[in-house]
């Protein structure tokens, strides 16, 4: 299986896909901060199969986000089909990769078995596929007939009666090269229990697949924790711990270099504002050059996240929410 999951160090941190939030800005920034790989928000295989260019947009990317993966979702194999040949179909490379408008191939393709929102579940597709043994196999093996890239998926720990086991067991024969297993249930949404033992029976029914655990890690300590007490964890996916703290994935990376002895006594939880304000600036910038005065608008919840433990916190929330362009960002964060 030639797949540039099966080429990392690892473990492997990933940037779980998010939707509204994994844009091209947001990426770029946790790779520049050590993330391994980033996925894109997930993209519908019907859009793509009636407009393609509108959705290409929306995973559209610059060379410094990869390794990076598009998400797509849906529930029928043959937009999957169509899906998939469209975007194996990108050209490989653009001269001026600095361009986000630019639409090249990306470095792989994830099929979102997980999601539970209800537009997406309430449609079939996302987790409402985990039960569906037939259709689940279809559309996995629609992608990876219509795809020289490397194909992976995103599960729940369960739904229902079906586990992330049997999910596993009834595709395990499928060639696709990573899976990342969010250890909530459906009925455990994004707050209930999150087991990662079972990513780690995951791993012995597809030794040769790459498997990561995701959910609930929210710290480096979180983090480190996990992969000690599950050792044949092949990494993991982080997502709404990298919320205003894009530098996780290089902090977990530290804190994994440090000897056992020092891991007893260190915090993880020290913040240093003036590097989260040179990363905030860093990802006003990038997203101003993405989206312009648009992504001003989009920033908001980012600066909001950023500022979290700030002394002077709500002020500077309320002043960041209020600018309106770079410069005045720039402004406050000098003054902050
Ligand atoms: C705002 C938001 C959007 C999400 N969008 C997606 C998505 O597009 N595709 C997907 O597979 N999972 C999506 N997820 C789920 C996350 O990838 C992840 O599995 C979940 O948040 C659990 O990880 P966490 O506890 O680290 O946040 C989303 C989660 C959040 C909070």
């Amino acid at each position: 299986m030639n797949s540039f999951w099966l080429k990392f160090k690892k473990p492997i941190f990933a940037l779980a896909p998010m939707a509204g939030i994994t844009d091209s800005a947001f990426r770029e920034i946790c790779r520049r901060y050590g993330a391994d790989a980033t996925y894109s928000e997930m993209a519908s295989v019907s859009a793509l199969f009636f407009k393609p260019q509108k959705t290409l947009e929306l995973v559209k990317f610059n060379d410094s986000e990869r390794p990076y993966v598009v998400q797509l979702f849906g529930k029928d194999p043959a937009h999957f089909a169509k899906a998939a040949k469209i975007i194996s179909s990108l050209p490989r490379h653009v001269e001026t990769h600095r361009d986000a408008s630019l639409q090249t191939r990306p470095d792989g393709i994830d099929i979102n078995f997980g999601c539970p929102a209800k537009k997406v579940f309430g449609h079939g597709s996302g987790c409402a596929l985990m039960p569906q043994k037939e259709l689940a196999r279809d559309i996995i093996s629609a992608v990876c007939e219509n795809t020289d890239l490397p194909v992976s998926i995103k599960i729940r720990a369960g739904l229902k009666d079906t586990t992330a086991l049997e999910f596993i067991e009834n595709t395990k024969d499928l060639p696709y090269s990573a899976v990342m297993i969010h250890c909530r249930t459906y009925e455990g949404g994004f707050s209930g229990p999150v087991d990662f033992g079972i990513c780690e029976e995951v791993k012995k029914i597809i030794p040769e697949k790459i498997v990561l655990g995701n959910g609930g890690i929210n710290s480096p300590g979180d983090a480190v924790k996990i992969l000690q007490n599950y050792p044949t964890l092949d990494g993991l996916g982080i997502a709404r711990g990298a919320w205003g703290r894009p530098f996780i994935f290089d902090e977990i990376k530290n804190l994994l270099s440090r000897s056992r002895d020092a891991l007893q006594c260190v915090s993880t939880d020290e913040y240093d504002f003036n590097k989260i304000k040179k990363n905030m600036l860093e990802h006003a910038e990038l997203i101003y050059r993405n989206k312009g005065r648009l992504g001003l608008f989009e920033i908001r919840k980012h600066m909001s996240w950023y500022v979290k433990g700030f002394p002077g916190a709500s002020e500077l929330r309320r002043k960041l929410v209020l600018a309106e362009s770079l410069e005045e960002i720039k402004n406050i964060l000098n003054c902050a």
